[in-house]
């Protein structure tokens, strides 16, 4: 029976240091000051509550002096940059920054039978970012944001409310004062944010599991926002080079004679490749870690041949385990002695359904399991395989009506707990790629950098894995969504992402894969994958003029892989997405608010991807500053739209002039990299410039020892001046000079240490 939803009347409160507790007529209520611009507001329906473990945020939470006033009707609690007014009488939550400005008003929390609900009154022109992958225009106004992760094929439409991943975090931003906070609400269970759905005037935020944890965030910046979240939550560790580069993907390359003709037909007709996925064919009956005997019979010898063609080879892994008769299948076997298997709620092994047939869902909650699945990755390793993909870890249950996952009352350890699905069904994906990645990738090759993929996620999954945005099809449509999907998932804090490209259900058109080609190449993960039973997308699926624009999409990213290389280690060490949109640089320009099909590569590039059929232009706004189309060499003042022209073979790039990107020769894979040469463009212009060019080795995690050095760029006055560290590997100096008509002016200097060029 549910009871009529009430309010709380705070009757006392106890304050010291870092931490102030409000007694309540109903429930009770936490504020912790964390640092300057975050404080923590834990509202729990229980008048005692013991803190409650994370599961986004797995290092120790900061803390920070909160200062505390009463007055007749409100409690203030604040640290330098950040504060919560705390309405007493029935208790409400309203933010501020440091001077008391008020950032976000709140209305009285409704204690409800079930949930926890926070009403809170939005700007006029405030509009939200982030909350994970689901689709909309870009901005979250408007719509409802379930959190709840759902296996849901060819979801990609405006009104479905879940998708495969939960980032119940979102970023504000008033267009009309450029203003922005973040709002974070740490918790597994599922979240529903209505933020100007139901009512045009309200952002509803119901939080089940009896506690509202919010962490607000009050930096002035985006980029102040998502550092503060991503400290909190961690940050992607760097990815080997590789997984920079394009991949190629199928369900599925049948054997292993498919695999190797797909790599010979990419060396032949020289495109680019540096890795080929197995879907779930390569399994023995779908059995997670075997192969089918036959089909891919000699997997190791195929493995190591197209090693030697510089091609990196990724496993998809699915969570559940086939059942069969004892002695058949040694996982099952261990797995259903040793108890690992999650328990219905008699008790006994609860068996679902997913492509094998009949199924068992490890209970990655437990240490033990993690342990026991990180360590069967050894025979991955031992075939050849270098990294991998956990799908249908929602986790996807074709067995029960419904939702399509393993039921709520299934239990779960949740590390001694003892609680069920309902609570950690949002992060059995994260368990299970603490699993993959810590019990397996690195306890097994702990000098190499994992690399994972996933399908479902939640908050702090970026510590463990990209993503990808599931099932999409063979659309315009999906192409343009994934904009914006790309985009919100970066502002979420999983800044590595990339969609399908080609689309994944139904078949591409020509015109199509060339596009999203295109598109992918700015990606920050860059995988052509479509599904079993459609027609072939591989480049070169469509003739040789949709493969030459394939082949000169594949190649430009190639160019730019050392900026994009750059750009993840920004994102791993500040939580910047790769890819973002332009108001994360032209915060106060709000003609850039609503760019939807056109983002940022880093601070210095602008991408216009076509996404419309049959175009051969485009409009594009560029924002202030001067910027060189990439293609022409033509000069744009910024501050106004322009139409551009895009035809087939071509995508509009614009580079800030004044800027010096780190390009490199293209390359058939990152194999052949060749790290003793910097090439460095400069595009002249007015202002200075100056970068700190990271440089690893690009593949082991010797980077977190501190083996890593800088090579400063400075642009000033129309001279360059380069610096390599001493302990950079770079020899070889190259710069070219940007000019008019595209046309480039290059020099070269051998075996140096420093360079200074008018250029
Ligand atoms: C799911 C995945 C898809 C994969 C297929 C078969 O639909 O989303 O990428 O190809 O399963 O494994």
């Amino acid at each position: 029976m549910s009871q009529t939803p009430s309010t709380a009347r705070v009757t006392a409160h106890h304050h010291k240091g870092s931490v102030l507790r409000l007694t309540q007529s109903v429930g009770s209520t936490t504020v912790h000051g964390i640092s300057d611009t975050i404080i923590r507001v834990r509202v729990s329906s229980r008048s005692e509550s013991g803190e409650v473990p994370s599961y986004a945020i797995e290092g120790p939470v900061p803390s920070r002096a909160l200062a505390v006033s009463r007055s007749a009707e409100f409690i203030d609690a604040q640290t330098d940059a950040c504060g919560v007014r705390i309405g007493t009488d029935e208790l409400s939550l309203s933010f501020t920054d440091g001077n008391g400005a008020l950032l976000s008003a709140g209305l009285p929390i409704h204690f409800g039978a079930d949930t926890l609900s926070d009403t809170r009154v939005p700007q006029p022109d405030e509009d939200f970012f982030g909350l994970g992958e689901r689709i909309t225009p870009l901005g979250r106004r408007g719509y409802t944001v379930v959190n709840w992760n759902t296996d849901n094929p060819h979801y990609q439409h405006e009104q479905r409310r879940s998708m495969y991943s939960s980032f119940p975090f979102y970023v504000a931003l008033d267009r009309s004062t450029g203003r922005c906070y973040g709002y974070f609400h740490d918790s597994p269970w599922k979240s529903s944010f209505d933020m100007c759905d139901t009512l045009p005037d309200r952002v509803q935020i119901e939080a089940w599991g009896g506690e509202l944890n919010i962490y607000f965030f009050s930096a002035p910046t985006l980029a102040g926002i998502l550092r503060d979240y991503t400290m909190l939550t961690g940050r992607h560790a760097m990815a080997p080079v590789w997984a920079l580069g394009y991949h190629q993907c199928r369900w599925s390359y049948m054997s292993t004679a498919d695999a190797r003709q797909i790599v010979q037909e990419f060396r032949a007709r020289k495109i680019p490749l540096d890795a080929l996925w197995f879907d779930i064919d390569y399994m023995d009956s779908f059995r997670v870690f075997t192969f089918d005997a036959t089909r891919f019979g000699d997997m190791r010898e195929c493995c190591r041949d197209l090693d030697d063609a510089g091609v990196r080879r990724v496993a998809i892994i699915d969570p559940g385990v086939k059942v069969d008769p004892a002695g058949v299948y040694d996982v099952h076997d261990e797995g259903c002695a040793k108890g690992y298997f999650a328990k219905d709620a008699q008790g006994n092994d609860y068996v679902g359904k997913v492509w094998p047939g009949g199924t068992k869902f490890p209970d990655f909650s437990r240490p033990d399991v993690r342990a026991w699945w990180g360590q069967l990755h050894k025979r991955y390793y031992d075939m050849g395989i270098d990294a991998f993909w956990n799908d249908m870890n929602e986790p996807a249950d074709m067995a029960p009506p419904g939702d399509k996952t393993v039921p709520l009352d299934v239990r779960m350890d949740d590390g001694g707990r003892h609680t069920t699905m309902e609570k950690l069904h949002n992060v059995y994906a994260l368990f299970e790629a603490m699993a993959t990645v810590q019990d397996g990738m690195l306890a097994l090759r702990p000098d190499a950098r994992p690399f994972l993929l996933t399908r479902a996620a939640s908050a702090g999954m970026q510590k463990y894995s990209a993503k990808w945005g599931g099932d999409n099809v063979s659309s315009w449509g999906h192409l343009e969504a994934s904009i914006p999907q790309l985009l919100n998932m970066g502002l979420s804090g999983l800044g590595f992402f990339g969609a399908d490209v080609g689309g994944f259900g139904a078949n591409a058109q020509p015109e199509l894969l060339a596009r999203w080609t295109q598109l992918g190449t700015f990606y920050p993960f860059f995988r052509n994958h479509c599904s079993t039973g459609q027609i072939h997308q591989e480049p070169w699926s469509f003739g040789p003029e949709i493969e030459r624009a394939c082949r000169e999409a594949i190649e430009l990213r190639y160019h730019l892989l050392p900026y994009f290389y750059q750009l993840f280690r920004e994102m791993h060490t500040s939580g910047a997405p790769m890819v973002r949109p332009l108001f994360w640089h032209f915060q106060h320009d709000a003609r850039t608010y609503g760019l939807v099909d056109q983002f940022m590569l880093g601070a210095d590039i602008v991408v216009a991807p076509v996404t419309r059929r049959g175009a051969e232009s485009r409009a594009v706004y560029l924002p202030e500053g001067t910027w060189y189309h990439y293609l022409t060499g033509r000069k744009f003042a910024g501050g106004c739209e322009y139409v551009v022209s895009a035809p087939l073979n071509s995508i509009p790039v614009f580079v800030r002039a004044g800027s010096v990107t780190p390009v490199m020769p293209v390359v058939a894979s990152t194999r052949y990299i060749d790290r003793s040469v910097l090439t460095l463009e400069v595009f002249p212009g007015e202002g200075d410039f100056s970068a700190q060019l990271y440089e690893d080795d690009t593949e082991s995690n010797a980077y977190q020892r501190g083996e890593f050095c800088f090579n400063t760029v400075t642009y000033s006055h129309g001279r360059l001046h380069v610096a390599l560290d001493k302990a950079s590997g770079v020899r070889t100096v190259v710069v070219r000079v940007f000019g008019d008509g595209a046309s480039w002016r290059e020099q070269r200097f051998e075996d140096v240490r420093e360079v200074s060029v008018g250029v």
